[in-house]
């Protein structure tokens, strides 16, 4: 009898990856595939990137295992210096995990624990996670949740500043959002039982929908007038995704507490949030923890990983490299205005939103232009509750001939899976 993964777990392509170079991954039989979706926004600075295998290298002949909560290791300290140095005054203080459900698990703790409050917000379509309190504070599709319920209390939903979705204007869905979310504090969870109000400033597995202007400082203000503590997700915005080091950037508003993961460490497992030490020593002593969080190897690639950001000029690179890419976009959805009713970056977090011929969600010219991309040898991955939007994040380090070609595969793509 032969054992086999379980069947719980499903892929969204039939690639056999057994190496990956750049923005390349190739199979068994040696087949080059782009890879366009860098590992869920992971590998940032594209597959094995030398710089991270060196450092990587040179730490497993060192130490791989220095647990943190029995010994200091010296890779981790560097980390928190260097990730400091993009954090924003007075955020100062740092605790870090593996996964980045694990990490919004701490800072669920972190502001109830601060706060002496239970309740949190959440805003439609986030996603947040798969383990407990994560998961009752996600809303993306009912597929995370079904069979779960009931899930965590004390969690409330407010609507988010979707302006393709509600099809208005920029400033009429920041005033009709905000407005919600007042009376949401005035109907559901009260500011003086509300902890914490997390959201990820680009939407990611929701919908790749990037907040609308005015929101996030809309809600930094409820947040200071209340004393309820303003989170930013940036699990998948983070690391010059969006093209800035962190995606609330592109507003106005600084948040309290940021949630971090994915382009961290080049594919190793880590993640943290970041805090004042001030908000930190709210908490209670041994509440964050954990066998591997904060590991020795994560730690090295990470380090590497923000010399690569930081020599390379990912994060501006990601911001003109975006306007490539959704230019390119643009141009292939203006040949085809009923199918691709959306392009939407920042940076490179990109969306393609598919929708019919009345503009309801077209999944199924979705999915299928998704399997018509991987024949062609362009891998990209599909997102939103409907799984009619088709997201792009390519690593930082790809090129513009890669997106050329990679849009190219697209369209490609697009016109056999319209002429069936
Ligand atoms: C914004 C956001 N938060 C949290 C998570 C959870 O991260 P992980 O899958 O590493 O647990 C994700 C994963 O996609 C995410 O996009």
């Amino acid at each position: 009898m032969s054992t086999h993964l379980s069947p719980l777990l499903t892929q969204s392509t039939n690639v056999l990856a057994v190496r990956g170079a750049g923005s390349h991954l190739f199979d068994e039989s040696g087949r080059s595939y782009l890879d366009f979706t860098s590992g869920i926004g992971v590998t940032s600075t594209g597959h094995c990137h030398p710089k991270v295998v060196e450092a990587v290298r040179h730490q497993v002949g060192q130490l791989i295992h220095g647990q943190v909560t029995t010994v200091m290791h010296p890779r981790l300290l560097e980390l928190t210096e260097r990730i400091g140095a993009h954090l924003p005054h007075p955020i100062d203080s740092m605790f870090f995990a593996n996964a980045g459900t694990e990490a919004v698990e701490a800072a669920v703790r972190l502001v109830r624990q601060a706060t002496g409050r239970t309740n949190l917000i959440v805003f439609q379509g986030s996603f947040h996670g798969r383990t407990t309190a994560a998961l009752a504070m996600t809303t993306s599709k009912t597929t995370y949740r079904a069979g779960l319920q009931p899930l965590m209390s004390g969690v409330f939903v407010a609507p988010f500043p979707s302006k393709f979705r509600y099809g208005w204007s920029e400033d009429q869905t920041t005033e009709f959002c905000l407005r919600e979310f007042d009376h949401l504090l005035a109907t559901q969870t009260s500011p003086a039982e509300t902890a914490g109000v997390f959201i990820e400033p680009v939407l990611g597995e929701g919908g790749y929908v990037p907040v609308t202007a005015g929101f996030l400082e809309g809600i930094a203000e409820r947040c200071r007038q209340h004393g309820i503590i303003f989170v930013a997700d940036e699990v998948q915005s983070g690391f010059g995704r969006t093209g800035k080091f962190w995606a609330y950037e592109h507003g106005d508003a600084t948040p309290d507490l940021i949630i971090m993961a994915k382009g961290i460490a080049s594919g190793f497992p880590l993640s943290a949030i970041a805090a004042s030490t001030e908000l930190m020593s709210k908490g209670w002593p041994g509440s964050q923890g954990g066998t591997y969080g904060g590991n020795a190897v994560a730690a090295a690639a990470a380090i590497a990983t923000l010399d690569v950001i930081e020599q390379e000029g990912l994060v501006e690179r990601s911001a003109s490299l975006g306007v490539v890419l959704t230019g390119l976009l643009k141009e292939l959805a203006s040949e085809h205005p009923y199918r691709i009713g959306d392009v939407r970056g920042p940076g490179l977090m990109v969306a393609t939103e598919f929708v019919d011929d009345f503009g309801n969600p077209d999944p199924a010219t979705a999915k299928a232009v998704l399997k018509a991309a991987e024949a062609e040898g362009l891998l990209l991955l599909g997102c939103g509750a409907y799984g009619n939007i088709i997201r792009w994040i390519p690593p930082l380090i790809v090129t513009e001939a890669e997106i050329a070609e990679g849009v190219d595969m697209f369209r490609r793509a697009l016109k056999r899976v319209l002429s069936e």
